[in-house]
């Protein structure tokens, strides 16, 4: 091609046919067994090499299609896939900490993965504490220190952190940074411009897009820590469906579209929100309302339309689970990413005590003004009594 393309249009360049046969789309190859064709090409395959093939759980043509796409969307090397975005987390750790090595989490992280963390240092030796990520001078980096997890913005209480001040202040003490950006999806936030050695998502959310499967990836440009997180990947045996790589393909084409579309809708239900009585603040990143809200200003291109609104102390929690259920077009439910909208109470009092209840908005494909009129019903029914 004579001039260049971006990322998001080689996404969708069809792959080469096989033979006479050409489509748009590639074939779903499914396989435990792979045969070679004599011995020594069973002993000369490498497994490593992502061109060669040599059993199902080390990869299939599908599933090798999905990682070089999300590696080309994330401007790196290497990507692998997961069983799940939590499965990502915990591929990182498992391939990146030994004992007597320590993690550092901020205080806001996916819980499932910070709990993740504690288990291996109970049970594993392994070294965990957590960090204010809003206060990245303050992060407790010690000389064992071998890992900085990142995730911005936080999950349910959504501060936005410095991922270039963390990478910059990691990278000095030869601290590794991993970060979590599943809520930028590989659109909103260059993590890896900004400093981040190795990302992991849940594709669960948006490139799947259908709510109906599980799924995460890690991804990074450096060959050597690739080599290792493979290696891991491997003895673990994380190995991923085709049958579900092909449902991501399919959606991955038009997840793009779908989240800078559900980033306008979501925004215009954020602050329509942020006037409503009986709510004290709405914490999206784009609105200033939010923590960290000027580094998203200054880092982040978009964003997810996933956020929260804190109501006001003297709202009883009662209320605000009657809200939620008086709710018609939100489901209850958790994980977001798919076609509909989705609500649900969190209690963060321990993270903001002087707040009342927490409730996260996940906007889906609706029609925003539908969704608006459905929160006023509902707020009208439970809070602004
Ligand atoms: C920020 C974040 N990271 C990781 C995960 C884990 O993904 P999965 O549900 O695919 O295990 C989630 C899921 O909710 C998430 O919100």
């Amino acid at each position: 091609m004579a001039h260049h393309i971006s990322a998001w249009t080689s996404l969708v360049q069809p792959d080469e046919g096989h033979g006479s046969f050409s489509s748009l789309v590639g074939s779903m190859d499914r396989a435990s067994t792979v045969v070679f064709p004599d011995v020594k090409s069973m002993r000369e395959r490498d497994w490593r090499s992502k061109t060669q093939y040599s059993y199902g759980l080390l990869g299939t043509p599908t599933t090798r299609r999905l990682e070089n796409k999300l590696a080309l969307i994330d401007g790196v090397k290497h990507a692998l896939l997961l069983p799940s975005g939590l499965a990502s987390i915990s591929l990182i750790f498992l391939a990146l900490l030994k004992s007597g090595e320590r993690v550092l989490l901020p205080r806001n992280a996916y819980q499932p993965g910070a709990d993740l963390a504690r288990m291996l240092a109970g049970r594993f030796g392994i070294e965990v504490d957590f960090y204010d990520p809003l206060q990245p001078e303050t992060v407790p980096f010690t000389d064992n220190t071998r890992l900085l997890w990142v995730e911005t913005p936080g999950s349910v209480t959504m501060e936005v952190a410095d991922l270039r001040q963390l990478s910059e202040l990691a990278h000095a003490r030869h601290v590794l940074v991993a970060a979590d950006a599943t809520w930028s999806a590989g659109i909103a936030h260059n993590v890896f411009a900004l400093g981040a050695d190795i990302a992991m998502q849940a594709l669960t959310k948006y490139q799947s897009g259908g709510s109906d499967v599980m799924m995460g990836s890690v991804s990074t440009d450096d060959d050597a820590l690739h080599e290792q997180l493979l290696k891991t990947h491997m003895q673990l045996g994380l190995g991923v469906s085709p049958e579900d790589c092909q449902l991501v393909l399919r959606s991955l084409p038009h997840y793009r579209l779908r989240y800078l579309a559900q980033d306008i809708a979501a925004r215009k239900l954020a602050e329509w929100l942020s006037s409503q009585p009986g709510i004290t603040r709405v914490l999206h990143p784009a609105l200033p309302g939010c923590p960290g809200h000027a580094v998203w200003q200054r880092d982040f291109t978009a964003a997810a339309s996933l956020f929260s609104v804190l109501f006001e102390p003297e709202v009883p929690q009662a209320n605000i689970d009657r809200f939620v259920e008086a709710l018609a077009l939100f489901h209850i439910g958790y994980s977001w990413g798919g076609a509909v909208s989705l609500a649900i109470p969190y209690d963060v009092r321990d993270r903001y005590p002087q707040s009342g209840g927490l409730v996260r908005f996940y906007v889906g494909l609706e029609d925003v003004d539908d969704l608006i009129a459905d929160v006023e019903q509902a707020l009208a029914q439970t809070i602004n009594l």
